[in-house]
């Protein structure tokens, strides 16, 4: 797919809040139906197609269970406009998504006023029929108030390399699971790189991330679970893939289809991302409730979480979204750089603070254990910032 424009690479992202896959009848005329053959994208899993030329009557029977309906329409034939308006003064709750070759504006106009969500181009284009299918899901599930609440999912984002982001999800996904059952917090190892987030958390298993987001429409509640690699933390880890490939060999569709499902299933997902910011991970974060921006009081670190902080605004990510972290503080009467610096510098308040805590964090790592103990000033302070977090999402959904 093509993303954005060239003059800004992430200018045209849209926003994939609640997005969910419903069930979705088609109707058109054989050849362009053929055309979706071998579609294999989780917003369009609950396609059900009727080959149906544009006046033919429908067949299907079962309208009553849809929730989108993709019709046909044919300019030159009025027995499908007629089939359309009849098809909505049945079932007025259905959204209908026209589907036209050669539309003019006047038509388009016309049936927008008689009350169609939105209007496609035919043949279909995936990323179109697609796209229109899950915004208009989107619209009238959050009309109706069924939306199914999707998972808090919480980012962690680097300022610079090395600066302790993995550290800092890692533990967070252990503090938000300590109080839980076991089986509710979904870590995602995002750095697919080099993530080394399973070994970490002495996560055993053998799938990994890409294996779901290349299942297609094998994707499952059944196959997360085979994916997921149980660790000793109750933390469920979404492995980085053996082999490295291209960062950009990957479909965003997909890696938001799969983020859906996790946070349908579990009660908080938290991410972690690698150094790099690719459009998939641009079009991703616009999903995230929080995305924790790790800073180090550090000229280099500041000036690197600028620039991120910025490309985030850029995208349309309200600064509300982004909380700062900043790591490695050390307990010392003088400072260079105070937190009140941080937080004046970057424009925005810091959310929490995490203790230096050398070599005991890496020692952890190496065992590959979360770092424990009440008396253990870097997990008391990721606690604190998890239980900062459920109190935001608490308030926004009081
Ligand atoms: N607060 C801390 N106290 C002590 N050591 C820390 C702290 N935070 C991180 N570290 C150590 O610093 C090193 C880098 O941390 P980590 O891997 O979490 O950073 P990262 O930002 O994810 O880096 P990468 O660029 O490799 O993804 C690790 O060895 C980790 O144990
Ligand atoms: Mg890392």
């Amino acid at each position: 797919m093509t993303m954005g424009r060239a003059d800004h690479p992430f200018s045209a992202l849209p926003n994939t809040r609640g997005g969910q896959v419903g069930a979705i009848a088609l109707v058109a005329s054989p050849h362009f139906v053929r055309e979706l053959n071998g579609i294999d994208d989780p917003r369009l899993a609950g396609l059900r197609v009727q080959e149906a030329v544009p006046g033919d009557p429908l067949t299907g029977g079962s309208e009553d269970t849809i929730d989108v309906m993709v019709m046909e329409v044919a300019p030159g034939e009025p027995a499908s406009l007629e089939r359309l308006s009849r098809f909505h003064a049945r079932h007025p709750q259905v959204p209908v998504i026209a589907a036209i070759h050669d539309a003019s504006l006047a038509l388009v106009r016309r049936l927008l006023h008689e009350g169609v969500a939105d209007v496609v181009g035919l043949p279909f284009d995936r990323e179109e029929l697609a796209g229109a299918v899950t915004q208009v899901l989107a619209r009238t599930s959050a009309r109706h108030g069924e939306t199914q609440r999707l998972a808090p999912m919480v980012a962690v984002m680097q300022s610079v390399g090395g600066c302790g982001a993995t550290s800092v999800a890692t533990h967070l996904a252990g503090a938000l699971a300590a109080e839980r059952r076991a089986r509710e917090v979904a870590m995602v190892d995002l750095d697919l790189q080099f993530g080394g987030v399973a070994q970490c958390l002495s996560a055993t298993g053998s799938g990994s991330i890409r294996d779901l987001m290349e299942a297609g429409n094998r994707l499952d509640a059944d196959l997360m679970a085979a994916i997921a690699r149980t660790s000793p933390s109750g933390v469920d880890v979404f492995a980085a893939p053996e082999d490295i490939r291209a960062l950009e060999d990957v479909s965003t569709e997909r890696l938001i289809g799969v983020l859906d499902l996790l946070r349908r299933h579990y009660r908080h997902v938290v991410l972690d991302l690698p150094a790099s910011i690719t459009n998939w991970q641009m079009f991703m974060l616009m999903g995230a409730d929080a995305i924790l921006m790790v800073v180090e009081m550090s000229i280099p670190s500041l000036h690197q979480a600028r620039r991120r902080l910025d490309l985030l605004h850029s995208i349309g990510i309200a600064p509300g979204q982004v909380h700062l972290v900043v790591n490695r503080v050390e307990r010392r009467l003088f400072r260079t750089i105070s937190l009140d610096d941080v937080a004046r510098t970057l424009g925005r308040p810091v959310l929490g603070s995490v203790a230096l805590e050398a070599p005991l964090v890496s020692a952890a790592q190496d065992r590959g254990e979360l770092l424990t103990g009440r008396r253990n000033r870097f997990v008391t302070d990721v606690a604190t910032i998890a239980a900062r977090l459920t109190d935001i999402w608490q308030g926004e959904n009081a």
